[in-house]
C-alpha cells in the first residue's frame, strides 16, 4: 500500500488549541505560570467528569503519585500498608505505591477489558489491605458492582487510574466517580490532551484540599482551608507564614497554557469518543475472530486504542505478525498498557523475589501477544477496512 500510514496518533493537537495559547500569550500583564485558567479548567473538569473537586498536575504519574501520597496521609492505621494492583497498568501506579513505603500486591488482569480479576482482588484482601488501585486499561471499565460492594463493606479505599479511559462509563455513570480518588492523564497519546498533563479528581474536601498542598512543594499557603492554614502558622511560630512546607513531596504544577488548552480540548472529548467509540466496534465486528481474540466487553467502553490479542502461542507467527505490521505502515505497541507485564520489569526486581511471575497466566499472554494500534476521531471506515484487511489476510 503507497503512502498507508496508521500512527498511533493523528492530530490530537489542533488550530483552535494554538489560537487558545495565542490568546494567553497576547494578554496584557501575562502570567504563565497556575493562576486563573488553571482554576477554570479544575472546575469544567469536575463539571464534566461529575465530581466536586479536581486538581490539576502536570501528569498522569503526579496524579498517581499525589494520589498515593495522600492515602499515606490519611491512613490512621499504620498496620495497613497493602495496595492491591493489577500486573498489567503503566509504571507510575506502582512505582507510586513503592516509593511512599506501600507494599504492591498483584492480581492478573482479564483477558475481556484487560483490568484486574476482581476475584483475585477479593481473595487477596486481608487485614492490611488499605487500597485497590484499579487501572481501567484502554478505555475499558474495569469495575462490577460486587467488588464496589466488597470494597464498601470492608472500608478499603478504591483508587481509580482512569488515564487510558476518559468518558467510559459503568452502570451508565462515568468512571472515575467511584473511587475515593481518581487519576486521569492528558499526555498527546490519550483521549484529549494539554500536551503533558493530569488532574486528580475526588467528591471528598479533605482529599481535594491536601491534593493542592501536595502538587507544590507540601506549601502551607495552597491550602483550601484557611481555618487549618491559621492554626498550623499558629503552631509554627518560629516559621514564616508563606514558607511551611507540611508533607515530603515535590512541585507537580502545570501551566495556564496546559490549562487552556485543556479547557478548548474538553470541548470535543464528547464527540471525539463517539468517534472512537464507533471506530473501536466497526474494528472489533470485522476482525477475524479465528486470527484474533474479540471477546471484549465494550459495555460503557471509551476506547482511544485498537486492542489486538493473537489466538496463536507461536512466537515465530507472532514476529512475522509484527513484520507485516511495519511493513504496512501500521505503528503499534507490544504487551497493551504499559508494555505488558510489569513484574518482567528490571525496576521491580527486587519487590518480587519471592513472586512466579508465570502464574498471571493473562497478563502473560498480553506481555507476548497482546498489541494496540491507533483509534483517533478522524480516522475513517475506509481507513479501519484497509486495516482490518492487512490483519486479516496474515497467515497464522
Ligand atoms: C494507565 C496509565 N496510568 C498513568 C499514566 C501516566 O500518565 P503520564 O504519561 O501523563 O504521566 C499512563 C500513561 O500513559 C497510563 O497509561
Amino acid at each position: 500500500m503507497k503512502n498507508f500510514s496508521h500512527p498511533l496518533m493523528d492530530n490530537n493537537f489542533t488550530s483552535s488549541d494554538i489560537l487558545e495559547v495565542k490568546k494567553i500569550l497576547q494578554k496584557k500583564n501575562i502570567v504563565l505560570t497556575q493562576s486563573k485558567k488553571v482554576e477554570e479548567f479544575e472546575k469544567k473538569w469536575s463539571q464534566w467528569l461529575g465530581v466536586k473537586y479536581s486538581t490539576f498536575v502536570n501528569s498522569g504519574s503526579s496524579a498517581n503519585f499525589i494520589s498515593i501520597s495522600l492515602l499515606k496521609i490519611i491512613n490512621k492505621n499504620k498496620n495497613k500498608n497493602e495496595i492491591i494492583v493489577p500486573t498489567l497498568t503503566w509504571v507510575s501506579d506502582i512505582n507510586s505505591i513503592i516509593m511512599n513505603g506501600f507494599k504492591p500486591v498483584f492480581v492478573d488482569v482479564n483477558l475481556n477489558n484487560l483490568s484486574m480479576n476482581t476475584d483475585q482482588v477479593i481473595k487477596k484482601i486481608n487485614k492490611k489491605t488499605l487500597a485497590v488501585f484499579i487501572t481501567h486499561a484502554q478505555g475499558f471499565n474495569g469495575l462490577d458492582s460486587n467488588i464496589l460492594k466488597v470494597l464498601k463493606k470492608k472500608k478499603i479505599h478504591l483508587i481509580e487510574d482512569v488515564c487510558e479511559s476518559h468518558g467510559a462509563t459503568f452502570n451508565k455513570k462515568k468512571i472515575g466517580t467511584f473511587g475515593i480518588i481518581s487519576n486521569f492523564s492528558f499526555y498527546y497519546a490519550h483521549h484529549m490532551t494539554t500536551i503533558e498533563g493530569g488532574m486528580i479528581s475526588t467528591n471528598d474536601k479533605k482529599v481535594y484540599e491536601i491534593s493542592k498542598i501536595l502538587r507544590s512543594h507540601g506549601m502551607l499557603r495552597e491550602s483550601k482551608n484557611k481555618i487549618f492554614e491559621k492554626k498550623i502558622i499558629k503552631k509554627y511560630k518560629e516559621l514564616s507564614p508563606k514558607f511551611i512546607f507540611l508533607y515530603p513531596t515535590l512541585n507537580f504544577r502545570n501551566t495556564e497554557i496546559g490549562a487552556a488548552i485543556g479547557i478548548n480540548q474538553l470541548r470535543s472529548l464528547n464527540s471525539n469518543n463517539l468517534k472512537r467509540t464507533k471506530n473501536f466496534k466497526y474494528f472489533i465486528e470485522h476482525l477475524d475472530s479465528s486470527k484474533y481474540w474479540n471477546n471484549f466487553d465494550f459495555r460503557g467502553s471509551s476506547n482511544y486504542a485498537f486492542p489486538i490479542i493473537l489466538n496463536t502461542n507461536s512466537l515465530v507467527k507472532r514476529n512475522n505478525f509484527e513484520k507485516i505490521l511495519i511493513k504496512n505502515n501500521i505503528e503499534f505497541r507490544r504487551g497493551n498498557a504499559g508494555g505488558g507485564n510489569q513484574l518482567r520489569q528490571p525496576y521491580l526486581k527486587d519487590f518480587i523475589k519471592n513472586i512466579k511471575i508465570k502464574q498471571f497466566k493473562n497478563v502473560e499472554k498480553i506481555h507476548f501477544f497482546g498489541y494496540y494500534i491507533g483509534n483517533y476521531p478522524s480516522l475513517k471506515t475506509n481507513k479501519i477496512k484497509k486495516i482490518v484487511n492487512v490483519l486479516n489476510r496474515i497467515k497464522f
